[in-house]
């Protein structure tokens, strides 16, 4: 039921009609205000203009005096505020069977039409319960059309705020065509193969890739295929229903499912076992899901991207990747570069990184000595982004107010692991002017190992195996160490 006084605009030249409208609202004087009369477009639109607030619910004549007026005036209202509502009367002359007007009025936006009497009724203009009715529809619709506005609003401004809060930095040539590409990329559904080092940015270009989408509200899924144990991927992917097998006490959903209408995020995709990628590939070509246990396939709709740090095409020759899943996978390749291959982005990098990084630790961003910025410049990043990330981070923690030559020296060193040996100068671990308590200091050396190891491997599951870890465990611990 609605509460408050529903306020109209009148549209209407006719001093006779405008008798006609108010007596029949008048049964209904404290549920429906006429709170102003126009005889004309302009005046109509000045009025909207002026006091935005001022209508709930426009009625307005088709045929008025001066040149603006019709489906012409009803688009400029809805320029003005797409969720006014307009409910159009017109003269009995106009062929009321006419579908193509009423369909042309409403294509312009009016939300109701309706035909006035003849001249000879002069209590009512039309009939009285179907007037207010459409008039109490029309405040309804608007109510819940601002409603929605207001939640897209939000929902745009988050995804907004995530895109800031994760910006794609750069300004090499490279990198502007990589935006364009991306831009390009999310307006259509097709699959992207997404290649680059360890490190390069696969992940964010991915969130990019979502975030500028129709798909954008909803769900970014994004998936580890390397982390996930071979014979739990299935159901992790594609879920499984109650009682598929032992242990299944619940329907779970797969990642799949929880993805539909929106992005599945195939990271590490070379690490998928065979098995499951015949089962991909089947998902792929059919847009359905064989749920374990379940007889009739799920319908999915997921945009798919994939990334890997390894050579596909070698992992097809060693007959370790499928080919046909490549191409599925492949229809849009984007390769990224290294970041010693785009060297002219380091600067913009780097100062990106320490004013994020001094606002997180709540202190003034530092200045960096040009030699010392040169040094960064020139320096090989085998861990990409990734690397200098952590590199302007360890910076940050030693550094004084000024960054130096030696300060790039040391905090690259330790990258490496090259552990220097002169402890007071060299190491910038531990000094006499920086001693960590162990936890902390063990948690950096172990960073630094890790760390040495990934800038030495092809992959994380090649990390892994250096490591000793299974991959589950491996992930864990870099995740743990701030790695991922
Ligand atoms: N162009 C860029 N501008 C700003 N930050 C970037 C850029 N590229 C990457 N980063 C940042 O670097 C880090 C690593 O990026 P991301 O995780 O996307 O790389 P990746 O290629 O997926 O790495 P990995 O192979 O290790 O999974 C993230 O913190 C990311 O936000
Ligand atoms: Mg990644």
């Amino acid at each position: 039921m609605i509460k408050q006084t529903i306020r109209l605009l009148l549209i209407e030249d006719e001093t006779f009609d405008v008798r006609r409208v108010e007596k029949t609202l008048h049964p209904f004087k404290d549920k429906i205000q006429i709170s102003d009369v126009v005889a004309d477009g302009e005046s109509a639109l000045k009025r909207l203009r002026q006091s935005p607030n001022q209508f709930d619910v426009i009625v307005m004549d088709f045929q008025i005096s001066g040149s603006l007026m019709g489906e012409n005036l009803i688009r400029e209202i809805k320029r003005i505020d797409p969720t006014y509502q307009i409910i159009v009367m017109t003269k009995l002359t106009i062929n009321s069977t006419d579908f193509d007007f009423a369909n042309r009025l409403l294509e312009a936006g009016a939300m109701w039409y309706c035909t006035k009497y003849p001249g000879d009724i002069i209590d009512s203009i039309y009939q009285p319960t179907d007037f207010i009715l459409s008039i109490y529809n029309a405040y309804e619709k608007r109510r819940l059309e601002k409603q929605r506005l207001k939640t897209t609003q939000k929902l745009q401004k988050n995804i907004e705020d995530r895109l800031e809060a994760k910006p794609l930095i750069g300004q090499s040539p490279y990198i502007k065509q990589l935006m364009d590409l991306i831009a390009q990329v999310a307006q259509t559904d097709t699959s992207v193969l997404i290649e680059g080092a360890s490190g390069t940015g696969k992940e964010l270009v991915a969130n990019h890739i979502h975030y500028q989408s129709p798909r954008k509200y909803e769900e970014f899924v994004p998936v580890n295929c390397g982390s996930l144990p071979e014979n739990l991927i299935e159901s992790e992917l594609f879920g499984y229903q109650k009682g598929a097998f032992t242990g299944a006490t619940q329907d779970k959903k797969g990642l799949f499912e929880v993805a539909h209408k929106g992005t599945i995020f195939l990271d590490e995709i070379a690490e998928i076992p065979p098995k499951t990628q015949a089962t991909l590939l089947r998902v792929l070509q059919e847009g359905e899901i064989d749920k374990i246990g379940r007889s009739q396939k799920i319908q999915v709709d997921v945009r798919i991207i994939a990334a890997t740090n390894m050579d596909l095409k070698k992992a097809i020759r060693d007959g370790l990747f499928r080919e046909d899943l490549y191409y599925r996978l492949n229809v849009v390749p984007i390769r990224i570069l290294s970041l010693k291959e785009r060297r002219d982005d380091i600067p913009l990098l780097v100062d990106h990184f320490l004013l994020l990084t001094s606002q997180e630790m709540n202190r003034p961003k530092p200045s960096i000595q040009k030699q010392a910025m040169d040094q960064l410049i020139q320096y090989e990043w085998p861990g990409n982004i990734r690397e200098l990330q952590n590199v302007i981070q360890r910076l940050l923690f030693f550094a004084k107010s000024g960054i130096t030559e030696q300060d790039v020296q040391l905090a690259l060193g330790v990258q490496g692991g090259e552990m220097a040996q002169d402890h007071e100068h060299s190491n910038s671990f531990w000094s006499s002017t920086n001693m960590l308590p162990w936890r902390e200091m063990e948690r950096e050396l172990r960073r630094a190992y890790f760390e040495f190891v990934r800038s030495q491997s092809k992959s994380d599951a090649e990390a892994a195996r250096k490591l000793g870890f299974a991959p589950p465990n491996y992930h864990r611990i870099c995740k743990e160490l701030g790695l991922k």
